[in-house]
């Protein structure tokens, strides 16, 4: 960070002690923090402690005639470059969600023009509660980035989701919410698919959980339209035709055969849509003639480019990979890269596409 500045909003959690740590963290970064405690948040931690910590001043209330004399609560909303609320309680969210501004931090929320981030904590509970999920899904339709939270055991003796990401987390978030934008992906609307990963889904990307096949199907058909479709889960072309009701007893006889029916074919089925994407990516996963049957697969696929790779050796468990971009113009072999590399190198050659056929 190069100076930017956090409007630190701290709620009424539990969690607010890992706020003081974040604030540190920040700074450490080379941003600057100014806090905003609620009156929840003052029952968990001072604003002493706050204040020490950023090495500013902390606001507590929106009725200081002081502090309003001085500079308004609209011009505090202002000169941030990023609000970020941590922890936002299920309260919080629900008065952010419902537009209040019965005290500094929502007047603030609701008067800012800058983005904001709110790390929730709570128990499972309130987290899963139809309330807070209702909260969270008109937040994030507001445009609030929403980073999800941890699961593990809570200090209430619980288990689930709902405990606040550690604060190096949250500081990855908030540098990623600060980080000038790739303007050239800038209002595009991407699909991407992917197999199960514990990653968190990177800010502002919204991220629908499904398990079988027809379920991710049903998923990218009500994902469009859209600019782009990334389509990198590698899904089973088999299921199971019958689901037994019950466990399935050993008897005397043979093993009993498993019937097995036809997953559809998802990407094939996204291209033929009369939505379809103007630029389609699938990838290919080969052992052997590996850039022929790319380009077999590209023309029975209709997609506009394959990414090849021969994972006959050590692509799965490692972090290198070595690819062949298949497009209408040809073959395009890359170097080894890291596998990150290979992503970043993928997203730049869409960002010309796109930009070619704008
Ligand atoms: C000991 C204690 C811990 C609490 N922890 C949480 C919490 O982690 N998350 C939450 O949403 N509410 C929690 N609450 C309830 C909030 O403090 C309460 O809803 C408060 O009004 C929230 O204030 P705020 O809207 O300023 O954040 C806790 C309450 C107590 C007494």
């Amino acid at each position: 960070m190069h100076g930017e500045r956090v409007l630190l909003i701290v709620g009424g959690g539990i969690a607010a002690y890992k706020a003081c740590e974040l604030v540190r963290l920040i700074r450490k970064a080379g941003g600057s923090v100014t806090c905003v405690l609620t009156e929840g948040g003052a029952h968990f931690v001072t604003p002493m402690t706050l204040a020490a910590l950023s090495e500013n001043q902390v606001h507590t209330t929106l009725w200081d005639l002081k502090d309003e004399a001085e500079m308004g609560h609209i011009q505090l909303s202002r000169q941030a470059d990023l609000v970020v609320v941590c922890p936002a309680t299920a309260d919080l969210l629900a008065r952010m969600a419902a537009g209040g501004a019965d005290d500094l931090a929502t007047t603030l929320l609701l008067a800012t023009d800058k983005p904001v981030l709110a790390a929730p904590a709570m128990n499972v509970r309130m987290w899963r509660h139809a309330a807070t999920v209702r909260n969270i899904a008109r937040l994030r339709a507001d445009g609030v980035t929403i980073l999800e939270p941890d699961e593990g055991e809570m200090s209430c003796g619980e288990f689930g989701p709902g405990r606040l990401p550690e604060p190096a987390r949250i500081l990855a978030a908030v540098e990623e919410a600060l980080a000038p934008a790739d303007l050239r992906l800038a209002g595009r609307h991407a699909i991407v698919t992917a197999g199960p990963v514990a990653l968190p889904p990177p800010t502002g990307v919204a991220r629908v959980d499904v398990e079988p096949a027809l379920e991710m199907q049903a998923a990218v058909r009500a994902a469009l339209p859209a600019d782009v479709a990334v389509m990198a889960a590698a899904v089973s072309d088999w299921r199971v035709g019958e689901k037994a009701p019950s466990k399935l007893k050993k008897t005397a006889d043979a093993p009993r055969n498993l019937s097995l029916v036809e997953n559809p074919d998802i990407l094939a089925d996204l291209t033929a849509s009369p939505h379809r994407p103007l630029l389609v990516v699938g990838f290919a996963a080969e052992t052997e003639r590996v850039i022929e049957n790319a380009a077999a697969k590209r023309a029975r696929k209709g997609c506009d480019t394959i990414v090849a790779n021969d994972v006959s050796r050590d692509v799965f468990s490692g972090d290198h990979n070595q690819v062949h971009l298949v497009t209408g113009d040809g073959i395009e072999s890359w170097e080894r890269l890291t596998k990150v590399q290979v992503a970043e190198q993928l997203a730049d050659r869409i960002a010309e596409a796109l930009n070619g056929t704008a």
